[in-house]
């Protein structure tokens, strides 16, 4: 990714990742950026950095500004390594005294990442710093991605580095909102619904606290994907809908199968809900990456989920997605198990217990059948089908 200026004697200096497709569990099928920011005042400060293996590209980039050595200042938004993987090999180059800013929690975080004695200059939130003609605000951000996570502001150009706030795994040659347009929101909405989810109620009141700031922003300079230029404020205001998780009159059927009955099972509930007039989607576990379905389950208003019995238990892709749904804390869902077996059907309880404990409305005990279904099972199936879509009915 070249240099680019983005603002005022601001330049886009980070790296991107054309092949990632694995982000930690995400499905990144179209890679990602790490972006980072170099600011050339009186005192020449870069903000964040790059995944390690990426630090060549960074240093080139920012040599066909200045030499790297020029650097006079260092300030980490955010410690997870995507943007700090590269400051060893950037402090090597510049010099290890030259100070690191960070907030109190990432002077923590970077020293147990990085066991180096740097000289960390840790930053209250509503710090101020002159470089010469640009002044930085620090707002601390906790949990927005990262306990140790901040936004920086540029106060003259209206600019808000935000880290991982506002960013989306996109790889393209399109570098702003304007050169994309809307095309970018679904990759936003899959970032915020598997990254930042379970923090929905820090985000609004992080936007109330921005607001009440009065912090004007013309420019968001997040640290993935593309820099919102045009209209800031529309990925403001999607990230407040988002965060509110109104839940939508939308139903996912998630469900992974062995012998086909669960299958049957799920496309009989999927069919009854849209009898009912109600969107619903059959997602097979195998089919649909979990951070797919997870991006579904954001505005849906209910989750039914299946899994044939095996060995006692849950099929292992259910309880896969169980996992990384509860630790996104979706809510305002209602749910429904069911389940397939043989001998013993433990699942659909299972599931139900997995559901109740992300504070779901369990609306019916669910369909359990043994082995296959016949027209009577996949009458009951039709059956809960029917009230899941009437439930979502009623939603205004
Ligand atoms: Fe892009 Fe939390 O790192």
């Amino acid at each position: 990714m070249k240099p680019l200026e983005v603002a005022r004697d601001i330049y886009s200096v980070g790296a991107i990742d054309w092949n990632i497709r694995d982000f930690h569990g995400y499905s990144t099928y179209q890679g990602t950026t790490y972006n980072a920011y170099l600011i050339i005042d009186d005192k020449i400060t870069l903000i964040d950095t790059v995944k390690r293996e990426f630090a060549d590209e960074l240093l080139n980039n920012i040599s066909e500004i200045i030499d790297p050595k020029k650097i006079d200042y260092v300030i980490s938004n955010h410690t997870e390594m995507d943007h700090s993987g590269a400051l060893p090999r950037i402090m090597h180059r510049i010099g290890e005294d030259k100070p690191l800013f960070c907030s109190k929690l990432g002077h923590k975080n970077l020293s147990l990442h990085f066991h180096e004695k740097w000289n960390y200059k840790p930053m209250e939130s509503g710090g101020e710093l002159n470089l010469g003609k640009k002044n930085l605000v620090f707002l601390e951000t906790r949990m927005l991605h990262w306990p140790d996570s901040m936004f920086t502001y540029v106060k003259e150009e209206k600019l808000l580095l935000s880290s991982d706030a506002f960013g989306q795994h996109y790889a393209g040659a399109e570098r702003f909102d304007d050169e994309i347009g809307d095309a970018i929101m679904p990759h936003a909405q899959k970032y915020f619904a598997n990254i930042l989810l379970l923090y929905s109620p820090l985000i609004l009141k992080l936007v109330n606290k921005v607001t009440d700031m009065g912090l004007a922003i013309d420019t968001i300079c997040p640290d993935h994907g593309i820099i919102w230029r045009k209209d800031p404020n529309k990925i403001i205001q999607a990230y407040v809908e988002w965060s509110k998780q109104k839940p939508k009159k939308k139903a996912l059927v998630v469900y992974d199968t062995m012998w086909e009955s669960t299958r049957k099972m799920a496309e009989t509930i999927v069919d009854a809900i849209n009898d009912e007039g109600i969107e619903a989607k059959s997602m097979h576990l195998r089919s649909w990456h979990r951070s797919e379905i997870m991006t579904e389950v954001l505005d849906a208003g209910a989750v039914i989920v299946g899994s044939p019995t095996i060995n006692n238990g849950l099929f292992p892709t259910v309880s896969d997605f169980l996992t990384y749904m509860k630790g996104l804390r979706p809510q305002n869902k209602i749910g429904a198990a069911f389940c397939s077996y043989g001998w013993s059907g433990e699942a659909m309880n299972l599931i139900n217990k997995e559901l109740e404990s992300m504070k779901f409305e369990i609306v019916d005990p669910g369909v359990k059948i043994q082995f296959v279904p016949d027209k009577e099972g996949l009458e009951a199936c039709n059956r809960l089908g029917k009230k899941i879509g009437q439930r979502l009915s009623d939603l205004s």
